[in-house]
Parts: C-alpha cells; structure tokens; sequence
C-alpha cells in the first residue's frame, strides 16, 4: 500500500510514545520501593520490555511503508517519583495515550492486512494494560 505522509507521521508519533514507555517503565522499575517492589518492578520490567517490542513492529511497518523512523523518544516529559501510586497513575495515562494512538491508526491500515494485524496487536496489548491498571490504581 501508498503510505500518506499523515499515516507516517502518526506511526512516528506512535514509535516515540513507545520509546518513551520504555524509558518511564525502565526508570520506575529502577525506583519503586517498599513491599509493591516485589510485584511492581517485574510488572514495570515487562511494560518497558513490551514497548521495546512495540517499537519493534512499529519501526518496521515505516520501513515497509517507506517512511523514516524516528530515532528520539516523545518530548513528554517523565514525572519522576517514588510514589508507586504516582508511577502507576502517569503509566495509566501513558498506556491509555498509545491506546488512543494506535485506534487512530488501526482504520488507516485497512489496504495491508499483514501491517492491520501487527497494530491490532499492538493496540488490544494498550487495552489490556489499561484494563489492568485500572483495576490496582
Ligand atoms: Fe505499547
């Protein structure tokens, strides 16, 4: 399929939310403390290695389509915290911006199914998380 440049840079948009994702779960994985560690950090691990793999596909559907990837994360900045409550709230947001990012994209993939199927993936992964989160937060 003729990518638009409109579908590229939402792809881009969508590949540095993820390089950020993965760089906020890293961080928070780092600080969280006290008796949440023992869940939290695995839990905050295995965000940061699934936006690694979002970024992933991401990055090869531009490549697939044409496009240049960005190579910089999202300007957005990181809220640093100690507070799990925090960490959890700012990857609530995070998790449920991508979400948004991706249904955004998903209708503009219809042509490619291989790519559609890739960013279904990607974005029923986005629901899932928010769908946890919301039930500890
Ligand atoms: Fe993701």
């Amino acid at each position: 399929m003729k990518a638009t440049p409109e579908l590229i840079e939402l792809l881009n948009d969508a590949l540095a939310r993820e390089l950020r994702a993965q760089a906020m779960y890293a961080h928070y994985a780092a600080y969280v403390k006290g008796i949440h560690c023992l869940h939290l950090k695995p839990y905050f691990e295995s965000e940061a290695a699934e936006s690694v793999l979002h970024a992933q596909t991401v990055r090869n559907a531009l490549v697939r389509l044409g496009g240049i990837a960005v190579t910089e994360r999202s300007t957005q900045a990181i809220e640093h915290s100690t507070d799990y409550r925090e960490m959890l709230k700012e990857a609530l947001k995070t998790e449920r911006e991508s979400q948004a990012a991706y249904q955004t994209i998903l209708p503009l993939l219809k042509e490619d199914e291989e790519l559609y199927d890739a960013i279904e993936q990607i974005l029923f992964a986005e629901e899932r998380s928010v769908e946890e989160l919301l039930q500890v937060i």
